[in-house]
């Protein structure tokens, strides 16, 4: 798992509009979640509509080396028989999460309070990103961690022996810390508190609360304070994963910006925490529609329908929304490009430590489409080139990140030339099917021939 096979270098080509029902996969953050948790309870949970992308898989081999029964029943359909809060097996092997940055972090999160002691690695692009802001606060649990420089994986994590419940607040903007804090905090005595400045997606929260943890919620001056009672018997679930938005994200700008189209992505996610882009979308003009808004397990669900928007304007999007959307800023920029003006991205520095350096990413591979572009540590602005504006005939590094490639192979459907990137492999990881799915929605998306 911690490379991928050979590059597949693809390109993506101006054709007819696009039409038609895209049904994407489940949910990332959520599928993740379900599984380490079943992992973490007493008996069986069922999971449907898990998203079998590497990552998600990546986690599911995880729980097994910890001692879990990891099964796939179907298609999406998986039974996890869990070994309960301090039930984890101490690993015979290296645990691979490949590119999973969600996977690593709440797995490091979850075992850290465990005695045992178990090794972590990934793929190139995992093994660059940091780590730190995991290994300092399960440290505070009494978890110590040996990590390669500037504490990057491979890395080592004893877990904390006789654990004691901490306070932490989140020195940025992170999920994935709050989540390693939270499930850290799960096999400690008393109360583990973490406090975030501002709202990040809370679907170990909900989902904490689903499997009967007892967890509170409040808004405060100091920011959002989560309240855990460690060491509950966590009781096993059925679990319906809705469809991924940020994946949602990409059949619905490739409709926005292709001329005719008028797509629908059902049963989406839309979660206040992840819903930023179809906010920002809407604001710049787009005709994106909530169709059937309903709830389902707990979360907020739609219909979306996405229709060519030629009048799309740049606009400076709020900062205090980046969390809500920050892995969607890549195919936004995209987007940014054939709107009329300026979009300012601002206060997006988190971008910079993704799957690679994703202002980096998507400001070199713009540039070599045609596209103006400034930048500065945690800002990243679009000159907008309007409908069909776009150059094209350059080709971009995917750099190992799945969101890089997928957005500029949406821009290749709109630019006047042909977009290609190096590898589209990295797609697999949290999209599987994108390829068939676009090309069903009349999409000309193709792999190079070799
Ligand atoms: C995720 C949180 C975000 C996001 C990632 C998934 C999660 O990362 O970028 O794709 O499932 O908790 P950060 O916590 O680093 O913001």
């Amino acid at each position: 798992m911690s490379g991928h096979g050979s590059p597949i270098p693809m390109t993506s080509r101006r054709a007819g509009p696009l039409k038609g029902v895209a049904s994407v996969p489940g949910d990332k953050s959520i599928s993740h979640r379900a599984v380490i948790l079943g992992a973490l309870s007493v008996g069986e949970t069922c999971v449907t509509g898990l998203l079998e992308g590497e990552d998600v898989l990546g986690t599911a081999q995880a729980m097994r080396a910890f001692g879990a029964e990891v099964e796939r029943l179907g298609e999406g359909e998986w039974r996890i028989h869990g070994v309960g809060v301090g039930g984890f097996a101490e690993p015979e092997d290296v645990i691979d999460c490949g590119n999973a940055g969600t996977g690593v972090r709440l797995i490091i999160g979850a075992m850290a309070t465990s005695p045992i002691t178990a090794t972590f690695t990934g793929d190139a692009s995992l093994r660059s990103r940091p780590m730190a802001r995991i290994t300092d606060p399960i440290a505070l649990f009494g978890a110590t961690a040996h990590g390669r420089s500037g504490g990057r994986l491979p890395m080592t994590i004893v877990g904390a022996a006789d654990p004691v419940p901490v306070r932490y607040a989140t020195p940025m903007p992170s999920a994935q810390v709050k989540s390693a804090v939270l499930l850290a905090g799960l096999n400690a005595p008393g109360q583990t508190v973490v406090i975030e400045k501002e709202a990040t997606r809370d679907h170990t929260e909900r989902m904490l609360a689903g499997f009967g943890a007892e967890i509170t919620v409040a808004d405060t001056d100091e920011g959002r304070v989560i309240t855990l009672t460690g060491q509950p018997e966590l009781k096993p679930q059925s679990i319906a994963v809705p469809r991924d938005p940020s994946s949602a994200a990409f059949p619905v700008c490739a409709a926005l910006i292709t001329e005719g189209s008028d797509v629908l992505v059902p049963n989406i996610g839309l979660n206040p925490t992840r819903a930023g882009l179809f906010d920002t979308l809407r604001q710049m003009g787009a005709d994106l529609a909530y169709e059937n808004p309903r709830e389902e397990g707990g979360e907020p669900v739609a219909d979306l329908r996405a229709r060519f928007s030629p009048d799309m304007k740049g606009i400076r999007v709020p900062p205090d929304r980046a969390a809500s959307m920050i892995d969607e800023y890549p195919v936004l920029s995209v987007v940014a490009a054939f709107a009329t003006g300026k979009t300012e991205m601002v206060g997006v520095k988190e971008l910079r430590v993704k799957e690679s350096d994703r202002i980096d990413a998507m400001a070199r591979g713009l540039e070599a489409n045609g596209v103006t572009i400034e930048e500065g540590e945690d800002f990243f602005f679009v000159h907008g080139m309007g409908p069909g504006g776009m150059p094209g005939g350059g080709t971009a590094a995917a750099r190992l990140d799945h969101r890089i490639a997928m957005s500029f192979m949406v821009a290749g459907l709109a630019a006047r030339e042909p977009v290609s990137i190096d590898d589209g492999a990295p797609i697999a990881t949290s999209f599987p099917g994108f390829e068939p799915l676009m090309a069903g929605l009349g999409a000309r998306i193709e792999r190079a021939n070799r």
